[in-house]
């Protein structure tokens, strides 16, 4: 007579009923508890969502590759926040769609570089990173500085973005394009990385 487990072994249909029944139960363990979790699911102190401008700033980082040589997470390491500040914490990133975390760090990680240089510093850097850095393998974006900001998708993507739960308001949303106005694409992009990290930077 066979016994249970035989049963399972030699039945290849209920095996994997069974396997899928585990591994749900596996994944339900330990995937809901993050939904309630509030040190998750909340933003940290002080943090708001992207500005029109800064939202802006965020796609041409995006668009420009950036992040295929710069990093947004702070490991919890000494090494890590020795040099950077405090790590990085699921509730700095609840605006952040998608997350630009990364791996890649032929340049250093970028997640608490706001405040740490002035805007004119980002500026000289971005279209010429050797201006400042002598030794820099960094590329120079200075087509950055010619380019006008492209305002006709900003009320889209907030809208877009208020239906994930961002909290914008229509005032807000109706002043976004004013708020592009001759504004270039460095303009967008030197305040997206001025606002990186902030609301943790602790000792700085
Ligand atoms: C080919 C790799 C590469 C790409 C692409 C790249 N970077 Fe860099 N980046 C570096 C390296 C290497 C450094 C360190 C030397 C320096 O400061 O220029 C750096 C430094 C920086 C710094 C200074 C960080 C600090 O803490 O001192 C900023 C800010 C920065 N990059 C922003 C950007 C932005 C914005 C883009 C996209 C427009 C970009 N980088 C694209 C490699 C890259």
């Amino acid at each position: 007579m066979a016994t249970g487990h035989e049963k399972v072994e030699t039945n290849i249909g209920l095996m994997l009923i069974l396997i899928i029944i585990i591994i749900s139960i596996g994944g339900l363990v330990q995937i809901v508890p993050l939904f309630f979790q509030d040190s998750l699911t909340e933003p940290v102190a002080g943090l708001k969502p992207y500005s029109a401008l800064r939202l802006e700033g965020r796609d041409i980082y995006v668009s420009e590759g950036c992040g295929n040589c710069h990093s947004q997470m702070i490991r919890p390491f000494r090494a890590e926040t020795e040099r950077y500040g405090h790590y990085s914490v699921a509730g700095e990133f609840v605006y952040d769609r998608p997350f630009l975390w990364g791996s890649k760090r032929t340049g250093p990680d970028l997640h608490r570089v706001g405040d740490r240089y002035s805007d004119e510093w980002h500026r000289v850097h971005l279209i010429n990173p050797r201006d400042v850095v002598p030794e820099s393998i960094m590329p120079g974006y200075p087509w950055l500085a010619e380019n006008a900001l492209d305002d006709s998708y900003i009320q889209t993507k907030m809208t877009t973005l208020r239906k994930l739960g961002h909290p914008y308001s229509d005032e807000e949303i109706s002043a976004a394009p004013g708020e592009l106005a001759n504004k270039t694409e460095l303009d967008a992009l030197i305040a997206y990385l001025q606002g990186l990290g902030i609301e943790l930077q602790v000792g700085r």
